[in-house]
């Protein structure tokens, strides 16, 4: 079976309350263009409830995903939110291990791995992201970052829940850079995650779980990014801020 494409905007520290509503609205009265992808939305967590109001008054299908979320419960952990709050304001996805959070907040593989437990816990869908820097690549690493991150950050999860997980390749380097990874290299260390999710998990749950590309993704790279074999969608930062390049994004991508 065909894996169905997802796309995701991931909107980090960006717009007010009102461009979160409008842009929201704008997305969800463009969806049609976007027959057959799967769209989600991740807002600061501040806006989700104005957005997901947005898009149910619009009868959208549009998901709602928050861009982070902590590991515990519940109790003192000042200025962070919860799995259940994610999920009180109707949220299905959460994007977790984005390198910011990795670079900026020093968040570990163990931490993420915590949060991904937590996160299917209370049965949200996590975008889990991976990437290697520039560095890292540079020197050779690839693979063995790559395995590190999938091997950690996925520990102790069912196969029934890598059925309600999407990864997220976005390599360091292109991440708000304006360079973007060729579409020969994003396919091979798509390929490769795929290769390491079926050494954990089979070869049944490889082929159907889906690999978003992210990093730099605009409208004229959408295309030969998308008609890759292993890429499954995008995760788009800038480009998901303004509503015409987000669909463009999507349209192109289609094209194949
Ligand atoms: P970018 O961000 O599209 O602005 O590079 C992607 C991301 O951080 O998910």
């Amino acid at each position: 079976m065909p894996r169905k494409k997802i796309v995701a905007g991931n909107w980090k520290m960006n717009l007010d309350r009102a461009k979160a509503r409008e842009l929201a609205g704008a997305v969800a009265a463009r969806s049609g263009e976007a027959a057959g992808v799967e769209l989600v939305l991740c807002p600061p967590a501040l806006y989700l409830d104005a957005v997901g109001a947005a898009l149910s008054a619009a009868k959208s299908s549009v998901g709602l995903g928050g861009q982070n979320m902590h590991d515990k419960a519940n109790g003192a952990f000042t200025g962070e939110v919860s799995a259940a709050m994610l999920r009180d304001l109707h949220v299905g996805y959460v994007i977790l291990g984005h390198s910011e959070r990795r670079s900026i907040f020093g968040e570990t593989d163990e931490i993420i791995n915590a949060k991904m437990l937590k996160a299917r816990e209370a049965n949200l869908k996590p975008i889990f992201c991976i990437g290697e820097t520039l560095a890292e690549r540079e020197g050779g690493q690839l693979e063995a970052v790559l395995r590190r991150q999938v091997t950690e950050g996925l520990k102790g999860l069912a196969e029934k829940d890598m059925a309600e997980t999407v990864i997220a390749y976005e390599p360091v380097w292109a991440i708000g850079t304006g360079v973007t990874a060729t579409s020969q290299q994003a396919q091979d260390a798509h390929a490769f995650v795929r290769s390491l999710v079926a050494e954990l998990y089979g070869a049944d749950t490889a082929a159907r779980i889906r690999i978003q590309y992210g990093g730099s993704v605009k409208p004229g790279n959408a295309a030969e990014l998308m008609a890759c074999p292993d890429i499954d969608g995008a995760l788009i930062g800038g480009a998901a801020l303004e509503p015409q390049s987000f669909m463009e994004i999507i349209r192109n991508g289609l094209e194949n």
